[in-house]
């Protein structure tokens, strides 16, 4: 707390300011409860944006370092569970919007005009930190288009559209992520050091060998035809796409690979818990945007939003996003604990017993 919050004497609504935020809800117009109602959602899942890009910054500036403080992680790792968390609780607070009927919100829509949550900025922040890319989105959409449209007459567009085009000049959570984890020691070879190159190879290919004959053994078995085996083969070729893409070594993705092929070392705890703790944060965001196309369903069926998408379709279409890509990727290409490369190096992990193979 600042000297200035301690040294004064506050009632419970100046420090939250109550008189203020509980006049924002547009009684003024004569509005019936269940509009209220719908204001005071949206209001509340604007406020949590506010969290979460305060929460994701933090993170994002964390791991945005040359050389990454290993007291940091474990407080990274809070900011996102935090974030979690309240996609969680707002995946639920549907459910209170489910209860206003669809007569009831077609009563009050046509006010709305064209005001979709297709406006909402925070939205679009949160989404370019972490690195939602413009061409993984439907058709490829850029959602900053009608900010730069209204900035021309509006002022307050004009900030937004300011605000937002910075961040796109940023880092990314996603490539801050990335860059550390392409630096973690695979099979105690230092990044950048003089034969990690080879180490890392050396790595890959003997992952790659396992992963080959762990298909191989599968082609012999009872269920199995030539389209199965056309399938393992299209798997073991995507295990090589994914850790050589344009046949060189993806460093970043065999960081990856080793911290979840070896999570039992203790090294490797907060990197593991790390990347759970992104996972678990992409899955919570995926489960919010289903329930919103849910919930859009039941209330107004497959009609066209008010920002004029396809509706429901729309965002049906948006919860198959995947920022994380490599993190999911990875899970497709592990094989059991048993056919891994011997570990080399396990001291440097801070492993002693000789258990591990
Ligand atoms: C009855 C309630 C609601 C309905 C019927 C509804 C409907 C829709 C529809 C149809 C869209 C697609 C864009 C469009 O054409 O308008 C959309 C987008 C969106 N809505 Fe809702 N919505 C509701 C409540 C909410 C609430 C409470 C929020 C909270 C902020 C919200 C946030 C968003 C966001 C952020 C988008 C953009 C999604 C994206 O582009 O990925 N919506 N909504």
């Amino acid at each position: 707390m600042s000297e200035d919050v301690e040294s004064k004497n506050w009632t419970y609504g100046d420090y939250l300011q109550l008189p203020a935020l509980l006049k924002l809800q547009g009684e003024e117009r004569g509005i019936s409860n269940d509009e209220m109602h719908f204001i005071i959602v949206h209001q509340t899942f604007e406020l949590w944006f506010k969290q979460i890009i305060a929460e994701l910054t933090e993170v994002r500036d964390i791991l945005n370092k040359d050389n990454v403080s290993e007291l940091d992680i474990p407080l990274s790792v809070d900011h996102l569970g935090r974030t979690t968390e309240i996609f969680r609780l707002m995946a639920n607070q549907w459910s209170v919007l489910e209860t206003l009927t669809p007569q009831g919100f077609l009563a009050f829509r046509d006010g709305l005009g064209t005001a979709s949550g297709f406006e909402s900025y925070q939205m679009r922040e949160f989404e370019i930190l972490l690195g939602l890319k413009n061409e993984d989105r439907l058709g490829g959409m850029d959602p900053i288009e009608g900010f730069r449209k209204a900035a021309k007459n509006d002022p307050g567009a004009a900030i937004i559209l300011t605000r937002l085009e910075e961040l796109m000049g940023q880092k990314t959570l996603v490539e801050s992520l990335m860059s550390w984890i392409e630096r973690t020691p695979i099979m105690g070879s230092i990044f950048a050091s003089e034969n990690d190159e080879d180490n890392v190879e050396d790595y890959v290919n003997a992952h790659l060998e396992s992963h080959k004959r762990h298909g191989e053994s599968l082609y012999g078995s009872s269920n199995s035809n030539s389209k199965m085996t056309e399938r393992i083969n299209m798997g073991h070729q995507g295990a090589i796409d994914f850790l050589k893409p344009n046949g060189e070594i993806s460093r970043s993705r065999a960081g990856l690979l080793f911290i979840e092929s070896y999570r039992e070392l203790p090294l490797l705890t907060w990197p593991r818990k790390l990347i759970d703790a992104i996972v678990e944060l992409e899955e919570s965001i995926v489960k919010w945007r289903h329930s919103h196309a849910r919930m859009v369903e039941r209330i107004m069926g497959r009609r066209i939003g008010t920002g004029g998408s396809s509706g429901v379709d729309y965002l049906d279409a948006t919860s198959k996003y995947r920022i994380f890509k490599d993190l999911w990727g990875v899970r497709t290409i592990l094989i059991k604990p048993q056919n891994r490369p011997k570990l080399k190096n396990g001291e440097f992990y801070g492993f002693n017993s000789k258990s591990l193979i």
